[in-house]
């Protein structure tokens, strides 16, 4: 059994539902997930997990939700280097913004890169103009991850 810690950042709660979705298949394979809409250094530090899923939607011009913001800020003043703790990213945008698709689960990726995560499987987008079932869209990446993350 591992342990999964999933910070999620949300504005109108498309994201939170994908992450619990994941949460709840997590646990049916028999591991522990915490989704976590106030994610922080503290909570990554302290809960001994073996491996990190960001989900996360994109507001504004390119923005985190604010929700995401203080993590992401504070992963940067913190520096908590991952040493190689697997992490990955589910990024939910809409891809009528053209030059900031997905730009949020872009700039986590980048910072979770920084601080020496590893990322077996890149991070997947999930396009609101493509699809009205994120939740089932994001499992099939989840499967692929886990299956990278958590051999059997
Ligand atoms: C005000 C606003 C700004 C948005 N800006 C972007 C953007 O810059 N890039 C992008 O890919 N999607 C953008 N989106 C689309 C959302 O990321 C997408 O609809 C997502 O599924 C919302 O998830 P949430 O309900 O968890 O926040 C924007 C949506 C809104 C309402």
């Amino acid at each position: 059994m591992a342990k999964v810690y999933i910070p999620v950042g949300s504005v109108r709660g498309t994201a939170t539902a994908v992450a619990q979705a994941c949460a709840a298949q997590l646990v049916k394979d028999g591991h522990e997930a915490v989704v976590d809409s106030d994610a922080s250094v503290t909570a990554l530090n302290d809960g001994a997990w073996d491996a990190v899923l960001i989900v996360t939607s994109t507001t504004g011009k390119g923005a985190l939700p604010g929700n995401l913001v203080p993590f992401y800020d504070d992963l940067k003043s913190q520096s908590p280097l991952q040493n190689g703790r697997p992490f990955g990213v589910i990024s939910l945008g809409d891809s009528s913004h053209d030059r900031t698709f997905c730009q949020g689960g872009a700039l986590m990726e980048e910072r979770f890169c920084e601080l020496q995560g590893r990322a077996p499987v890149p991070r997947v987008t999930i396009d609101a103009t493509e699809t009205r079932t994120p939740e089932v869209d994001a499992l099939f990446w989840l499967k692929e991850w886990t299956d990278a993350v958590f051999p059997a």
